[in-house]
C-alpha cells in the first residue's frame, strides 16, 4: 500500500508574518523542491498539500474579528478580503509548485466548507480523492468558511486536515513550520530551550503546561492551539503519527517525507506506544 501523507506548509514558514503580504518565494520553492525530489524518488507516496496563510490572511481576518463571527456589511466584506488574501498567497504557492515540477491542483476550501461554531462539518472530499486516483497532489488552505452559527469563520489548515484525516486515514502528517518542533521554553528567547523529541499520552500533561503563543499575528490561536488540535487527532487516529519541524534546515522537508536519516527532525507526536522494534 502506497504512504498517504498530508503537509501543511505552515504560514509562519511561507511568509514574513510581521509583514503584510509578505511571501518568502525562496523558501516556497525550495519546499516544492524538495517535494517534487521526494516524490521522484518514491512515486508511489500520495501527498495531499495544505498551506497557512502567514501574513496574507491573519493581518485581514484580525482586523476584521472574522473569526469570532461575520455580521454586518462590514464584517462581511472582510470576510470576502480574507479570502481575497488567502487566495493571492496561493496563487503564488501554486505558481513555485507548477515551477518544481508538481501535478497540483489548488482546491479552494471556502467554496464547499461549512462550519458550525467554528468547528468544520463539511466540505468536499469528492475532488481531494479524485485528485489523489489521478496522481495529482491536491492542495487546500487556510481560508475564511461560512458558518451556520456565526455566520462566518476562519478555518485553519489544521482543521481542515483533522477532517479529511477522518475520512482518508493518512498515515502521516508532517506540519512545516519556522521552528524545528516543540521545545520546553521559547527557543528564540531563550537559548537552553530543549526539543522534545515525542509527544504521546504519557508525556502531554506535561508538555502541555509548557506552552504559550507564537510569535506574529495569528488568529487562530498560536502554537498551544496548532498542538492541541494534532494531539486531538492523534488521540482518535493511535496508528496515526504527526511530526512537526523546521522548514529551514537543508532538505528536512525531504528527509521527513523519505524518512531517510536516522538523525531526528522536530517532534513525533504519536498516541499509541511503539513496540519494541519500532512498529506500531
Ligand atoms: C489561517 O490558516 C487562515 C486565515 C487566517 C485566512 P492557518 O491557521 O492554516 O494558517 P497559518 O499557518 O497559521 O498561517
Amino acid at each position: 500500500m502506497s504512504e498517504l501523507i498530508f503537509v501543511k506548509l505552515g504560514g509562519s514558514v511561507i511568509t514574513d508574518k510581521t509583514r503584510a503580504e509578505t511571501a518568502r518565494r525562496d523558501m516556497i520553492a525550495k519546499l516544492a523542491r524538495q517535494i517534487a525530489s521526494a516524490l521522484a524518488e518514491r512515486a508511489e507516496l500520495r501527498l495531499i498539500l495544505g498551506h497557512g496563510s502567514g501574513s496574507f490572511g491573519h493581518m485581514v481576518a484580525r482586523r476584521f474579528r472574522t473569526r469570532e463571527g461575520v455580521h454586518g456589511a462590514d464584517a462581511w466584506r472582510g470576510f470576502a478580503e480574507v479570502a481575497t488574501v488567502a487566495a493571492r498567497l496561493n496563487r503564488i504557492v501554486m505558481d513555485l509548485l507548477e515551477n518544481a515540477g508538481l501535478p497540483a491542483w489548488s482546491l479552494q476550501p471556502s467554496a464547499s466548507a461549512f462550519c458550525e461554531g467554528g468547528v468544520l462539518k463539511s466540505i468536499e472530499l469528492a475532488p481531494v480523492i479524485q485528485a489523489l486516483e489521478h496522481g495529482l497532489v491536491p492542495v487546500l488552505y487556510g481560508d475564511v468558511a461560512l458558518d451556520a452559527c456565526q455566520g462566518g469563520t476562519i478555518l485553519s489548515t489544521e482543521q481542515i486536515f483533522a477532517y479529511l484525516a477522518h475520512r482518508l486515514c493518512p498515515d502521516r502528517v508532517i506540519l512545516v513550520g519556522t521552528v524545528d518542533g516543540v521545545f520546553d521554553a521559547d527557543p528564540l528567547s531563550e537559548p537552553a530551550a530543549r526539543r522534545i523529541d515525542e509527544i504521546s499520552a504519557e508525556n502531554w500533561a506535561s508538555v502541555r503546561a509548557l506552552l504559550g503563543g507564537s510569535h506574529g499575528t495569528d488568529v487562530t490561536g498560536g502554537m498551544l492551539a496548532k498542538v492541541e488540535e494534532m494531539i486531538g487527532l492523534a488521540r482518535q487516529m493511535p496508528g496515526l503519527e504527526i511530526q512537526l519541524i523546521s522548514g529551514e534546515p537543508v532538505d528536512a522537508l525531504k528527509i521527513a517525507l523519505l524518512k531517510s536519516s536516522d538523525s531526528q527532525h522536530g517532534t513525533t507526536i504519536r498516541w499509541a506506544p511503539r513496540l519494541p522494534g519500532g512498529g506500531m
